[in-house]
Order: structure tokens, then sequence, then C-alpha cells
């Protein structure tokens, strides 16, 4: 997606493969060409190790019938220097008389005893490297005399032998890696098949229920997984719309009648007196209309599951909330309420979402301040949890809920029955939502003597 989006073309898997795959098997091909020839360098060493051992015995054989008293024949002076490429070398030598014959100057070994196998090794003449066969005899006409026949060649058949091999092995080998690579080019789209029958079933489907793991080849789970994961938050956030939409719907009913009743009212009766009190109705139902949407906007935007937890930090409950309360002083003394902040010694920290806390704390306190009434005391405070964590606490002295209806508190557009006060009952569903998103937890008591007593629980871990 990244590499589409930088304008090149979309990943693909076969590229990737290929790319994958070229370095190693190239470093395959050149392993393999060396070991090839190392084999093949081996294998005609041996043979001709055999040549030349062969050759050696050959000489001797030859030179048995011959006279050996200074000079060789003719024919076999013309055996052994028949060398048309000039890359053999050869010497007779008689202990007694010296080289009898031989074409070459090359370090020589000890020659091993008559009548044994000829003695291989390796030498040197000028720059050349020389493989040696030596070969010792008794000379046939004096049985004093010892004649060694050394026979060296040159290393270059054996290079070239090798080199031949090579050149036969190396393009079948090649041949061999790009078929394999082919093969891997077309296995791609062999294996992706497998994928057919998921793509089928995907495209069937017009609705967000899971994948599931039924036909998902065992290396696409983790990615149908991801995609569920998906799907199931689409698919809260949807039901979340729609609840909202029915919520709104159902909520904006009753003001909306109210409006065209005062409306009707004020068209048939144009007196002043009846217009102001139709006005003030609209009036009071207009901003009642407003709240109940904000509300509903509020609750839904701290429900979905797309909210971003990017947000969140590492808050000071100890500076945020006393500075939170200080805003509302001025509100809570035109309510004739005493509105109070007590803070624990120790700074208490927690991982949070600083307008989220804002809004849940202004809830609470203007449920304080409306529902406690004139005279009463609203004391906020923050305190360390016995388990480490923190504690945010709003506690009136007004006329509290009946302890019944406590565990009702939270509900959406749960209101205590004539509380006496306009309001939308979503104002402590927020602060759920919102505790929940901190992983905190609300708890609804009733005060030291009466009223209500809210507490935020937040868990222990207290930085992002
Ligand atoms: N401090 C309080 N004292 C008495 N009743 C309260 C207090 N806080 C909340 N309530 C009751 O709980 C109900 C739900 O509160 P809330 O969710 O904030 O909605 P709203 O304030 O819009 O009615 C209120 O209608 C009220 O009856
Ligand atoms: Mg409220």
């Amino acid at each position: 997606m990244a590499e589409q989006a930088a304008g090149g073309a979309p990943p693909s898997l076969r590229r990737r493969l290929l790319v994958f795959l070229l370095v190693p098997v190239g470093l395959l091909l050149l392993v393999a060409a060396l070991l090839t020839y190392a084999i093949a360098l081996g294998y005609a060493n041996r043979v001709h190790d055999n040549d030349l051992s062969d050759d050696v015995l050959t000489l001797e054989q030859m030179l048995s019938s011959e006279k050996l008293d200074g000079e060789l024949s003719e024919q076999a002076r013309f055996l052994l220097e028949y060398d048309p490429d000039g890359h053999n070398y050869f010497t007779v030598v008689s202990r007694k008389r010296g080289l009898l014959a031989g074409n070459g100057e090359f370090p020589h070994a000890p020659s091993p005893p008559p009548g044994t196998a000829p003695v291989l090794y390796d030498s040197h003449l000028g720059k050349h490297s020389l493989r040696v066969a030596v070969a010792s005899m008794t000379s046939p006409h004096d049985p004093d005399d010892l004649i060694t026949v050394t026979i060296a060649e040159t290393l270059r058949d054996r290079h070239q032998r090798a080199r031949e091999i090579l050149m036969l092995a190396v393009p079948l080998q090649t041949l061999l890696i790009v078929s394999v690579l082919s093969l891997v080019w077309f296995g791609v789209n062999y294996g992706l098949r497998v994928l057919q029958p998921l793509t089928r079933r995907l495209a069937a489907r017009d609705e967000l229920s899971p994948i599931g793991d039924v036909d998902v080849p065992q290396e696409i789970l983790p990615l149908t997984r991801t995609i569920d994961g998906l799907f199931a938050r689409l698919r809260s956030v949807l039901a979340l719309q729609e609840r909202f939409i029915a919520d709104a719907a159902h909520q904006l009913r009753t003001p909306l009648a109210g409006l065209s009743l005062h409306v009707g009212r004020a068209l048939a009766d144009q007196r002043p007196e009846t217009l102001r009190d139709a006005l003030e109705h609209i009036r009071q139902l207009t901003v009642r209309t407003a709240r109940t949407s904000a509300q509903l906007l509020a609750l839904t935007r701290v429900q979905s599951p797309l909210a971003d937890p990017a947000g969140f930090r590492t808050l000071a409950l100890t500076e945020l909330v006393p500075q939170a309360v200080g805003l509302r002083v001025h509100e809570a003394l035109a309510a004739g309420v005493d509105l109070g902040y007590q803070g624990s010694e120790a700074p208490q920290y927690v991982c949070g979402d600083d307008a989220g806390l804002q809004e849940l704390l202004d809830n609470l306190i203007d449920n304080g301040l409306h529902y406690a009434g004139r005279g009463s005391t609203v004391t906020v405070s923050v305190l360390a949890a016995p388990d480490g964590g923190s504690l945010l606490q709003v506690e009136d002295d007004g006329p509290g809920v009946p302890a019944e209806l406590l565990p009702r508190l939270g509900e959406r557009f749960f209101r205590v029955p004539s509380n006496g006060e306009p309001g939308t009952g979503l104002g402590l569903a927020i602060v759920q939502r919102i505790a929940e998103r901190h992983r905190a937890t609300v708890h609804y008591r009733t005060g030291a003597h009466r009223g209500l007593c809210v507490t935020v629980r937040f868990p222990p871990e207290k930085s992002c």
C-alpha cells in the first residue's frame, strides 16, 4: 500500500520471491561451478596420472629391446620425442653413462627400485607446473647399470579436460535453475489459487460478519483475523450510528412537537402575553433540544471504538482537577452552591486524555450544581487508592438518589423521576464511557450523611 501510494507498482509476491531467490541461487550456481571444476580436475588428474604411469612402463619396455650403448635407435627417439604440442618432457638416464636421451631439464626425485610401480610427483619447469612419473629398471645389457626413465607433462591438458566438463555442466545447471525460477514464477499463481474459494466467498458477502477461519490458508490467517478485528470495530461503529439516529429521532420528537404546539398557539392568539409565553416555551425547548443533541453527540463520540487512544498521556489528576474545579467556582456561587476541592498530598498520575477527563468532571460537577440545590456543598477530591490507583470523587449533600435507583445511574436516558430539573439523562452515561476508556470504574453511593457520592477509580498503572 505504502509502495503504491509512492507512485510505484503495487508490491508483487512473485517479484519479491524472485529477488529473494536470485542472489542465493546465483551464489549456489557459482559454488556448484567451482565444485564441478574441482571434481572434474580430480578426475582428469586420476586419468592422466594413470596414462603417465603407463607411458613410463611402455617406454621401459621399449628400452629393454634397445641396445642402450650410447644412442637410442631412430624409432625409439621418434616415439619419445613425438610431442606435437610441446608439453611433454622425458629423460632416460643411465647411472653409469649419464643422460642417454631427454628433452628437458626438470628436478628429479629419487627413483623407485627396479621392478616397482612408477612414482608420481609434482614439479616445475620454468613457469610450467609439471606432473612427473619416474620408474627404473636394470639395464638389459649390464646388470650393474640402472636406467631411470622419467616422463613429465604440463597440467594444461588436465585443466583443459576439467574446463570441458565445466562447460558442459554449467549450462545444464543454469538451465535447471532457470527452470526452478520459472516454476516459482508460475507456482506463485498456482499457490494463490488456494485463495479463490475465500475470494469467492468474500465477493458474495454484503455484510460485516467475521470472515472466520474456514478455507483460509494458514499463511493468510493473520491477515483475515486482522480484517475480522476491523470488521468488529466497524460493526460497533455502525451499531453506534444506528443507535444515535434512533435516539436522536426519539429525543427530538417531543421537543419538536412542543415547538410546533407553541408556534401554533402563538399564531392562533397574537395577544402580547400569549406571544411572550409561547416564545419563552420555544426558547426553553430549543435550549433543551440543543443540549440533548450536544450530549448525544458527546456520548457517541466517547463510545466510538475508532476514538484515537494515541491522545493518551500521563496526567497529574492533582493538577488537572483543581484547575477544572476553579473554572466552575463562579457558576457555583451564582447557583448558591459551595464548590470546593480537596487533594491528596502526593501527586496522583493517570494515563489519560485531557479533554475526556475534563468532560467527565464537568458532567459530575453539573449534576452537583443542579441536583444538590441552593445552600449545599459539592466537594471534589483526588485521593490515592489503597491498591495504588487513584480516586476521583465528587460528593454533595443534596437530596441524593434513592438507594434502589443507585444501580441505574449511568444508564442512557435514565433520570430519577420527578427530579424537577431539565436534563437528558446522558451525563452519567458519558461519565461511564469516558471512565471505561481509561479502564476506570464508576461507583455511586449515598454521601456521608445524605446526597450523592460518585467515585471514579483509576487502575494502578500511572504512566503511558
Ligand atoms: N448529584 C446528584 N444528586 C441527585 N441526583 C442526581 C445527581 N446526579 C445525578 N442525579 C440523578 O441521575 C440522573 C441522571 O443524571 P445524568 O446522567 O447526568 O443526566 P441528566 O443530568 O441530564 O438528567 C439525573 O437525572 C438525576 O436524577
Ligand atoms: Mg447531568
